[in-house]
């Protein structure tokens, strides 16, 4: 079986990080591009990877380039080009600056690599999934944004600390937007199976779940330049791999939203298998009416910047 084939679009910290732990897995080949300017940048980037293999003994061929043909017979394409926040921005800020990019990317992913899984990580994220899902013309189960993932291991991080116990037994899943009215469902939340509600106090998880809505905003603070960069990116690496070794994982991604939960026409995060298909299935659940609220909250949250895109 030939090697895969990852094309990351955007060689900034996110896509950077997103090539190593990508090319630890040994997922397969990869192209990052970006522009002109940053052609040489990327194409460093690309060889100092490529220079760590060895002591793995991992093979994956890794190049950077500014000219889209290099995307070419794609199998996964991961666009993280973009601005990033800086301090005092919100995601919703950066729309009028990252839809152009986003928008020129989409024709060139559509020209290029036309068939391939196409994973959205650029904010902010609900309207710059759904601007590409538009722009390029893709089936829904080939776009899928990146953000539940990684608000779902912030929620997880945060109740193994605060439960000082695993953070790998912990389970647990933020639904909605990716912004400060995403849904952490604490109700279904568990740490080996017992369930969180009888292991932290109710005052413990609401703090929890607060500081998993802003849990971005507080690396960018602390940054004082740019965004999260690690998270991310291992967020988006398991994503590719669901894909690539058609794992079926059940993942929060933003979806394509067509009655499930009652949501129509929107990309929002959702429980998403991911397959060798792509967005295979969303499952949905029953919801209590306090999540309803809050579902419906962010729902209106995401219109509002999707309808900003006037797309
Ligand atoms: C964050 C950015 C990547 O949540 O949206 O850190």
């Amino acid at each position: 079986m030939p090697r895969k084939k990852i094309a990351l679009i955007g060689g900034g910290q996110v896509g950077g990080n997103i090539a190593l732990l990508a090319a630890q897995k040994e997922l397969g080949d990869i192209v990052i591009i970006d522009i002109p300017e940053a052609e040489s940048f990327v194409k460093g980037k690309a060889l100092d990877i490529s220079q760590l293999l060895p002591h793995d003994g991992f093979d994956c061929k890794i190049t950077g380039s500014s000219d889209f043909k290099a995307i070419k017979n794609s199998d996964v394409v991961v666009i993280t080009a973009g601005f990033p926040r800086q301090p005092g921005m919100n995601r919703e800020d950066l729309l009028n600056k990252n839809l152009s990019i986003m928008t020129n990317v989409a024709n060139e992913v559509k020209t290029h690599a036309p068939d391939a899984f196409v994973i959205v990580v650029s904010n902010p994220l609900d309207a710059m999934v759904y601007s590409f899902y538009k722009v390029s013309g893709f089936k829904k189960n080939k776009v899928v944004g990146m953000a539940g993932a990684l608000d779902s291991a912030r929620f997880r991080s945060f109740i193994a600390t605060e439960t000082n116990l695993s953070s790998q037994d912990v389970i647990c899943m933020v639904l909605g937007g990716h912004g400060d009215t995403m849904v952490p469902v604490s109700r279904l939340a568990s740490v080996g199976g017992v369930p969180l509600t009888a292991l932290l106090d109710k005052e413990k998880i609401n703090e929890i779940e607060e500081r998993t809505r802003f849990g971005g905003g507080e690396i960018v603070k602390l940054l004082g330049k740019g965004s999260a960069f690690y998270a991310p990116a291992q967020s988006s690496v398991e994503m590719i791999e669901s894909f690539i070794r058609d794992k079926k994982r059940v993942i929060p991604c933003a979806s394509l939203c067509e009655g499930e939960f009652g949501i129509d026409g929107y990309f929002i995060g959702v429980p998403t298998v991911i397959g060798c298909n792509g967005v295979e299935k969303i499952l949905t659940f029953e919801l209590n009416s306090a999540e309803k609220n809050a579902l419906d909250n962010t729902l209106t949250e995401v219109k509002k910047t999707v309808q900003e895109t006037g797309l």
